[in-house]
C-alpha cells in the first residue's frame, strides 16, 4: 500500500451527512479525497463545500460513484442501508483489488431503535457477500454520529474496526487515527454485527436520556 499522503479515498454516498464529515477529516489529514453521489453536480457541491471549509488547502473532488470508485485506492461507503445494495453492485467491478469501508448500519425505519440485522449477518457481510472474495472488507465508525465531524471538534467516541484481514484493518486503523479518532482492532468481519447493533442501542440511549450523540469508549486497555 502507497505512504498515507498519497492515498486517495472515495467516499460514496459523500454528500451526506457522515460522508460529508468523514471526507472532512480525511481531506484536512492531507489525504485526495472523492466524493461519490449519484449525482456528479451535487458531488461538485459537496467538494467545494469542503474546500471553503480548508480554505482551499486540500484535494476534494466531486464524481459519480463510479469514477470515484474506479480512481480510488480505498473506497468507502456511506449511503442509507436501503440504498447499500444497489450502490455496493453498481462499483462492484472497480472494488477488485481493493479496500471497502462499509459504516452502515442497518436501520429499518421506523425502530431504529431496535437492532434488526440483515440475514446475511449484517450489513458488513451483506457487502462481503455482494462483493466476494476479491476485495477486502473492513467496517468503521459506525457508531460515530456524523454531528461531531464537520468540524474541529474532539469525538469522544471509538472506533472499533473489523474487516476481512488483519492487514485491512491496519489500514483502517490510520484512518481512524487520521480522523483524530482513536480506532481498535474489533476483530473479524463476523464482528460487525455487535458494532452495528450498538448504534441501536445508542439511539435508544438518546431517546432515553434526551442526548444526541452518545458514543463508546474502550477501558481497561491501550492502544499505544
Ligand atoms: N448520520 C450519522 O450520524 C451516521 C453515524 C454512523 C453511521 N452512519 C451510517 O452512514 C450511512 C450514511 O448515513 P447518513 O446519515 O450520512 O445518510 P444520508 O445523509 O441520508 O445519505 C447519504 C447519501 O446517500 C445517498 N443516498 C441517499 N438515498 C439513496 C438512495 N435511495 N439510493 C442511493 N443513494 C442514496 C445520497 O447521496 P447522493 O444523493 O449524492 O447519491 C446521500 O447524500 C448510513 O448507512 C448510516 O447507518 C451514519
Amino acid at each position: 500500500m502507497q505512504g498515507s499522503v498519497l492515498l486517495t479515498i472515495a467516499v460514496l454516498g459523500g454528500t451526506g451527512k457522515e460522508g460529508k464529515g468523514l471526507a472532512y477529516r480525511w481531506a484536512k489529514a492531507g489525504y485526495r479525497v472523492l466524493i461519490g453521489s449519484r449525482s456528479s453536480e451535487k458531488a461538485v457541491t459537496a467538494a467545494s463545500e469542503i474546500m471553503q471549509l480548508l480554505e482551499g488547502a486540500a484535494s476534494v473532488v466531486g464524481t459519480t460513484n463510479l469514477e470515484a470508485a474506479q480512481q480510488a485506492d480505498i473506497v468507502v461507503v456511506t449511503v442509507p442501508y436501503s440504498a447499500h445494495r444497489d450502490t455496493l453492485e453498481n462499483v462492484k467491478d472497480a472494488l477488485k483489488g481493493k479496500l471497502l469501508i462499509d459504516t452502515t448500519v442497518p436501520l429499518i425505519p421506523p425502530k431504529v431503535s431496535k437492532v434488526q440485522m440483515p440475514s446475511a449477518g449484517s450489513a458488513a457481510q451483506e457487502a462481503r457477500e455482494i462483493l466476494g472474495a476479491e476485495a477486502e472488507v473492513a467496517a468503521a465508525f459506525q457508531n460515530v454520529s456524523h454531528k461531531h465531524l464537520l468540524g474541529e471538534e474532539v469525538v469522544e467516541c471509538d472506533v472499533l474496526v473489523t474487516g476481512t484481514s488483519k492487514n485491512a484493518r491496519a489500514e483502517v486503523l490510520k484512518l481512524v487515527e487520521a480522523t483524530g479518532l482513536t480506532g481498535w482492532d474489533a476483530g473479524p468481519i463476523e464482528n460487525s454485527v455487535v458494532v452495528e447493533g450498538l448504534t441501536s442501542v445508542l439511539i435508544n440511549i438518546n431517546k432515553q436520556y434526551g442526548s444526541t450523540y452518545a458514543g463508546i469508549r474502550i477501558t481497561g486497555a491501550s492502544n499505544k
